[in-house]
């Protein structure tokens, strides 16, 4: 049943204690708390790191480090340094315990679990995060995100354009909004 046709996903790498890891099955879920949801393979070694230390932090790099945020999925952190390996730079988080940052990403976001949620079947274990910190980074004009397109395949934007929709002379009558403050109609993002 599975299919890759929702793909391609902007791919992150995250730091749980000093272990990263890409992942592509990450999203926001709600702008007032803010929170995202991470979705950890059983597989990996980073699941019982997430179990103990209960915060994480996602890292969103330019397209040019793509190979190394790649690499850190080529091995497990119960055998490798990946950090050290790679030539990844961490540094002291702001508020997270014993998880560190990787230096000179666009933006990276501390996340505290909230709960880790109920998903006997599934082959990913979904975790409920808190932001408890955002470094911003520099302003890029132009960001080239890292865009996983699956199997072993990754792209960056290519042409950019803006669509505002059209200036009526009357304004028209809004639609309620909902109580995360979302009219209908709009993109939730952004
Ligand atoms: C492009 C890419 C995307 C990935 N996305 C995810 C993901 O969303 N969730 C996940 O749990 N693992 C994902 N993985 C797999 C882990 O990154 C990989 O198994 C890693 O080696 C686990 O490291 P660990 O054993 O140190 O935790 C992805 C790997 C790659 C290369």
């Amino acid at each position: 049943m599975y299919f890759s046709g929702f793909y391609p996903m902007h791919l992150a790498l995250l730091v749980v204690g000093d272990n990263p890891l890409p992942i592509a099955w990450w999203t926001p879920i709600s702008k007032e708390p803010f929170r995202f949801l991470l979705a950890m393979d059983r597989r990996n070694w980073s699941l019982g790191l997430l179990r103990e230390k209960r915060e994480a932090a996602l890292h969103f790099f330019e397209f040019g480090e793509v190979e190394r945020v790649v690499r850190a999925g080529w091995a497990s952190g119960a055998r490798v340094n990946k950090a050290e390996k790679l030539g990844l730079e961490l540094v002291a988080a702001e508020r997270l315990a014993s998880t560190k940052i990787v230096a000179g990403a666009r933006c990276v976001f501390e996340l505290a679990v909230v709960r880790e949620l109920d998903e006997p079947e599934g082959d990913h274990v979904p975790f409920v995060c808190d932001v408890v910190h955002v470094h911003r980074g520099e302003r890029v004009e132009n960001p080239e995100p890292i865009l996983f397109l699956g199997f072993h395949d990754f792209a960056t934007l290519g042409p950019r354009t803006r669509l505002s929709p059209p200036v009526r002379g009357r304004r028209r009558k809004r639609r309620p909004r909902d109580a995360a403050g979302v009219a209908g109609g709009e993109a939730p993002t952004g």
